[in-house]
């Protein structure tokens, strides 16, 4: 048996959104390196701040620094890095934000935990679609070119898998639409679960 107790706390999750106007929830982004999920999440937290809306961003490069340095690129790693983070935005979905998540997360299995994780009536999905000959192109941060000549290992759409959403809850296409169509395509998706 565990020495370890869950105390309910007083305010609870009703009260915390009643409080912001609006539910709290977990916006999650997937995608490859270079689709443009941090660029996406950016401009929509922007978006919704500007309207009011309590937020917060979880970008998976910057989570490394800190929550997530250390860990790897590896399958268990990533599983690792995604477990957290999922914590982590269920704990501001608690507090009533909107959490905006930007990680490559590949494996359809750890998103799925991680939908579990938050509460799926919380959770949207976004994939960012982009072929990987895009990103290829774009490479922002030459790390394409690195794991082309195998200086990074595990790359992912290089040397380690991506496995794209069966049924994500919105899908933006970077190579085919632009920045702002995206936001207001996400936005539309998004407005129904926020009030
Ligand atoms: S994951 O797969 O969800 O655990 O990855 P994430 O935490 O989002 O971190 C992805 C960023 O790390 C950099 N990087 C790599 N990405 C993929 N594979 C390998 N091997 C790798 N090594 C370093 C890269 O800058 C990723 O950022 P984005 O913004 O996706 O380009």
């Amino acid at each position: 048996m565990s020495a370890i107790v869950w105390h309910e706390q007083k305010i609870t999750r009703k009260q915390h959104e009643g409080l912001n106007g609006h539910r709290g929830l977990c916006i999650w982004f997937t995608g490859l390196s270079g689709a443009g999920k941090s660029t996406l999440a950016n401009a929509l937290e922007q978006r919704l701040y500007e309207s009011g809306v309590h937020t917060y961003l979880l970008d998976g490069d910057n989570l490394r620094h800190g929550l997530n340095a250390g860990l790897g690129f590896d399958k268990d790693s990533r599983r690792e890095n995604v477990r957290r983070v999922a914590h982590v935005a269920k704990l501001f979905a608690d507090a009533g934000v909107v959490v905006v998540t930007a990680l490559i997360s590949p494996f359809r299995e750890d998103r799925d935990s991680a939908r579990e994780i938050v509460s799926s009536d919380s959770f949207i999905e976004v994939y960012v679609e982009c072929p990987v000959e895009v990103c290829m192109t774009r490479d922002p941060k030459g790390l394409y070119e690195k794991a082309k000549s195998g200086v990074i290992k595990e790359f992912t759409g290089v040397s380690s898998p991506y496995e794209p959403p069966l049924q994500p809850d919105i899908t933006v296409n970077t190579s085919e639409m632009s920045i702002q169509d995206c936001i207001d395509h996400i936005l539309e998706g998004v407005k129904s679960k926020l009030y």
